[in-house]
């Protein structure tokens, strides 16, 4: 099929509806005709992010073989083939095996990334590497773009992922995807990541929250920035840039450009139709309180433009954004669903020391502190 045509695609026999007529409503639009599928090997594939690249893999029609340890979630994808090992040192699986393009989501270990990287260069195409928008130096500026100074590390062989390693890890991991791959290597920077599946309540928190109702602490300022991107549209991106072998880094942020804070807020109530009303609290008064909350940051410091990344690069490579208001539905459909103990350890949320010192507390906790943190707020200077 002449590749210049312009033509919808059935795509694959796990293809339905609208996606099979090659229009894609989250997508807002028509899927590009695919020439051929591909075959890919998933890095991982069973934690947040990896089933929804699977499933958008295979929905265009590619055909998928995970690698993983057979830990996590191993009933996700029973008719998959997939290659058991471990990133650390137990490759033999994919020895002498060819795929078109590898996706890493699993590599956080310089050492490990360059390992699978240097066993899959001659036989794999392109290999995508998940990293994240933490390799940048500090957030100083807004609108920082691929090309800004990444994290250093004082010891390239450390291996512990830290809040401080993390980021220079991820540095040295990119490297060597691009030094095996010298013209196939594709580097994705995402920011926070939500939606359903999202293992670590952190965006989670706030419709939650919101659909609870009632009097609702908010950080800072209603005009701060916020940015995040829906798991679905990450990979939606992720297996366009596979399609489209579109070599090169881009920062994975979303929306088109940062909501405000108070802005979310209203819609999350919007959407939940709940009767939330919102009291803004200084975030120097909340930094004082030793209060936190997940995603958001005060726009000062070295985090001062963590949440306005520059996406127009990845935006002119095919990344797109769903509504709000379908990540708002499905993430709390996802949440409603969980086992109620699940809920009850929520790994996320409004945090202040000493009350809420543990890594998990339930909604109903988290609101009595509120509460507390509410009636302080009111009352300071009287
Ligand atoms: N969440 C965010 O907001 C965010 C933001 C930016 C970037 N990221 C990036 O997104 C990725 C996280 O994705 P995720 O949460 O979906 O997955 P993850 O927890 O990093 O990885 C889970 C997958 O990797 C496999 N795995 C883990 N350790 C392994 C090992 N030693 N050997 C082989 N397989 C292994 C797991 O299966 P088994 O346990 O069965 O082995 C599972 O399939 C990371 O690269 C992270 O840096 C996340």
């Amino acid at each position: 099929m002449s590749s210049t045509r312009r033509e919808f695609l059935k795509v694959g026999a796990t293809a339905t509806g609208a996606l099979a007529l090659g229009i894609d409503p989250s997508q807002g639009g028509v899927i590009p005709a695919l020439a051929a599928p591909l075959k890919i090997l998933v890095l991982g594939g069973t934690g947040f992010i990896g089933p929804h690249m699977v499933r958008r893999a295979r929905e265009r029609g590619h055909t998928i073989t995970l690698f993983n340890r057979g830990r996590s979630n191993d009933d996700l994808f029973p008719d998959l083939e997939t290659l058991i090992g471990d990133r650390d040192g137990k490759l033999d699986a994919l020895k002498g095996r060819k795929w078109d393009a590898v996706i890493d989501t699993s590599g956080y270990v310089p050492r490990h990334v360059r390992d699978s990287a240097n066993l899959l260069k001659g036989n794999a195409d392109q290999y995508l590497f998940i990293s994240t928008v933490a390799v940048y130096a500090d957030f100083k500026k807004p609108g920082i773009t691929e090309d800004y100074p990444g994290g250093a590390m004082a010891d390239p062989t450390f291996e512990r992922v830290t809040g401080e390693s993390y980021g220079p890890m991820k540095v040295l991991a990119e490297k060597a995807v691009q030094e095996a791959f010298p013209t196939g290597a594709i580097i994705v920077r995402p920011g926070y990541i939500v939606g359903p599946g999202d293992s670590t309540d952190r965006w989670t928190y706030w419709p939650v929250r919101v659909a609870a109702g009632g009097e609702l602490l908010a950080p800072g300022e209603p005009s701060y920035p916020m940015s995040i991107i829906d798991a679905r549209d990450l990979a939606a991106f992720v297996v366009t840039l596979i399609e489209k072998k579109s070599a090169g880094v881009y920062n994975a942020v979303g929306p088109t450009r940062p909501v405000p804070m108070g802005s979310m807020l209203e819609q999350l109530k919007a959407i939940t139709k709940s009767n939330a009303s919102f009291t803004w609290a200084d975030a120097g008064w909340l930094a004082e309180q030793k209060a936190t909350f997940p995603i958001w940051n005060a726009p000062t410091g070295g985090y001062a433009h963590l949440h306005s990344v520059s996406n127009a690069k990845a935006i002119a490579a095919g990344l797109t954004f769903r509504s709000l208001a379908q990540t708002t539905k499905d993430t709390l459909e996802w949440w409603n669903g969980l086992p109620e103990e699940r809920r009850a350890a929520m790994r996320s949320g409004l945090r202040k020391a000493p009350e809420l010192e543990t890594p998990t507390a339930p909604m109903a906790k988290q609101m009595e502190v509120e509460t507390q943190l509410l009636a302080a707020w009111k009352a300071r200077g009287k």
